[in-house]
Order: structure tokens, then C-alpha cells, then sequence
């Protein structure tokens, strides 16, 4: 008896003060973008996030009413995955397009349950793809083409979620795009192989698309128990300044748990570490992008 009144006199117990930040800020409106942002996310290193990140900003961002498309440019096909997206061999995919030239529109899907995403799948045979353009004409601008052909739905954001090579997919990618993200892992070897990457990037600019430019970097699965990933970090942006999201992804369970059930951990967990790092690299963005034109 005590107890019951003990609890009714005394002051609820709030929630914890990251969810009150979180859901605060999960009502408050976000800037669509002037004209519709397409970005690459690239690193040709496997195993930094790039998917996850692709999958997650473009989450939160839906859920922000922006209209987000998603295309799996990764023959592994782990996006769709990700996103409940059919994608096995017979499937109309990204490969289609690239190839054959089939327009955009009919191989994209809407993500399920999820009203403003879409995604448009990659199938393994993407892999030949690779080779097969390099004796096709305009090889390096076919994806491009098929953004621009692709009307049916007035998109706020396109992210390219790229395989880990620097090949001609990758480069398809850079010149559809007028802003590369690049997601880097917390770990020791983190800034080798950028300065490759950082140069594929000048090429494609000087090349192919002056308009592109490294906009975004934003430091994956950190874990705040090492001296290490804080020291990368520090190394990061000491590199790269402001070019590098104030936000940082924690290692988090939750994160690589959600693609087994074919979710973004926005949904599968909202209020776990990595889902609230997601939302919130996704609000840096759409606000930062709020003064980018063009
Ligand atoms: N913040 C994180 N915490 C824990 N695991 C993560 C996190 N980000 C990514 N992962 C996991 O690490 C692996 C590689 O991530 P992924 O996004 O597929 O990298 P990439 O696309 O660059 O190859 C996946 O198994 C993914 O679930
Ligand atoms: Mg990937």
C-alpha cells in the first residue's frame, strides 16, 4: 500500500536525458534541400560502414520528410539487404541500368514501412559490370544518365553506396554525385589509403565533374574505451577539418544486428547509441546542406 502511494505522490521518473534530446529533436522540422543532393559513399576499403551509413543517414532522413533513394551500387547487394529489398540473380537491378540502359524508374522499389525511401537493388551479376564497361560508350557517366532520366518521384537525397574498389561502379558513382562522403573506421589504419581515394576524387573532378567535392567525412564504429580511437580521431580531423561531422558513430551491437532483420537501426532500435549517432549525422547534414547550393 505505501509503495502505491509513495509512487503516486512522487515525481515520475523522466527518461533518461539522451532520449529526452532524442525525441525532442525527432519532431523538429528539417530543411528540405533546394535542389535534390546526391551523394556518393565511398571508401575503397571494405568493412568501414559505408553501407551502414548509406542505409542509416537515409533513414533518418525519410523520416524527417525527406524523399530519399538509396542505390545499391555494391554487387554483394548488402544495401538491399538492409533495406528489405529483393535482390536476388533475376532480379531488375542496377545492372540493368548501367547495362542495358533500362530506365531508373523500373527497378526502384519503396523500402517497406518506410513511406519516403526507396532503393534501387544490386544483384551479384553486378560484379561483370565492372569489365563489361569498360568497352561501353560513355562508361563513366551511365549512371548519371539515369539519375537525370529519373522523374517519377521528386527526391530530396540520392545516396550511392559503393563497393570497395576504385573502379569504374565507383567512378560511376563520382560523376553522378556532387558530394562524396567518406565513412572511416576508428581503427589504426585508418587514413591509408585516402590519399588514393582523395586523388581518384581530383581526377574524376578535373576530368569529369567539376562539380564534386569531398563534403562529408564522418568517423564509424568509435569506441570510446580506446586511446587508439581517439587518437584517429584526432588525426581525422586534424586532416580534414570541418569537412568531418561533429557527430560520431559509435561501435554499437545494435547497428550490425538491424540488416539481419532487414531494417536500419532507426527502426530496429530508435533509442539505442548508434541509432540516435545515425539520427543525428543525418540532421548535421540536411542543415549543413540547408547553405550548400548546387
Ligand atoms: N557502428 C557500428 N557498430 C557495430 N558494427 C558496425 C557499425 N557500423 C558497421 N558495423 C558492422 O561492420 C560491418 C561492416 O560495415 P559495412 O557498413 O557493411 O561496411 P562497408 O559497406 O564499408 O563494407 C558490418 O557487419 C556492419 O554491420
Ligand atoms: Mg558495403
Amino acid at each position: 500500500m505505501s509503495s502505491v502511494v509513495s509512487r503516486e505522490t512522487s515525481t515520475p521518473t523522466p527518461p533518461s536525458p539522451s532520449l529526452v534530446g532524442y525525441s525532442s529533436r525527432s519532431q523538429e522540422e528539417w530543411p528540405r534541400p533546394a535542389r535534390r543532393r546526391v551523394i556518393t559513399i565511398a571508401n575503397q576499403k571494405g568493412g568501414v560502414g559505408k553501407t551502414t551509413t548509406a542505409v542509416n543517414l537515409a533513414a533518418a532522413l525519410s523520416m524527417h520528410n525527406q524523399r530519399v533513394l538509396v542505390i545499391d551500387l555494391d554487387p554483394q547487394g548488402n544495401a538491399s539487404t538492409a533495406l528489405s529489398i529483393e535482390h536476388r540473380g533475376d532480379v531488375p537491378s542496377v545492372y540493368q541500368v548501367l547495362i542495358e540502359g533500362m530506365p531508373l524508374a523500373e527497378i526502384v522499389k519503396p523500402v517497406p514501412d518506410m513511406p519516403n525511401l526507396y532503393c534501387a537493388p544490386a544483384t551479384i551479376n553486378l560484379a561483370g559490370a565492372e569489365i563489361e564497361l569498360v568497352s561501353m560508350v560513355a562508361r563513366e557517366s551511365r549512371l548519371l544518365k539515369a539519375i537525370n532520366e529519373f522523374k517519377e518521384i521528386e527526391l530530396d537525397y540520392i545516396f550511392i553506396d559503393c563497393p570497395p574498389s576504385l573502379g569504374l561502379l565507383t567512378v560511376n558513382a563520382m560523376v553522378a554525385a556532387a558530394e562524396v562522403l567518406i565513412p572511416i573506421q576508428c581503427e589504426y589504419y585508418a587514413l591509408e589509403g585516402l590519399s588514393q581515394l582523395l586523388q581518384n576524387v581530383e581526377l574524376v573532378r578535373a576530368h569529369l565533374n567539376p562539380k564534386l567535392s569531398v563534403s562529408t567525412a564522418l568517423l564509424t564504429m568509435y569506441d570510446g574505451r580506446t586511446r587508439l580511437a581517439a587518437q584517429v580521431a584526432e588525426d581525422v580531423r586534424a586532416h580534414f577539418g570541418d569537412t568531418v561531422l561533429r557527430t560520431v558513430i559509435p561501435r554499437s551491437v545494435r547497428v550490425s544486428e538491424a540488416p539481419s532483420y532487414g531494417q536500419s537501426v532507426i527502426t530496429y532500435d530508435p533509442g539505442s547509441s548508434g541509432a540516435m549517432a545515425y539520427a543525428d549525422a543525418a540532421r548535421e547534414i540536411a542543415f549543413r546542406g540547408a547553405s550548400v547550393t548546387g
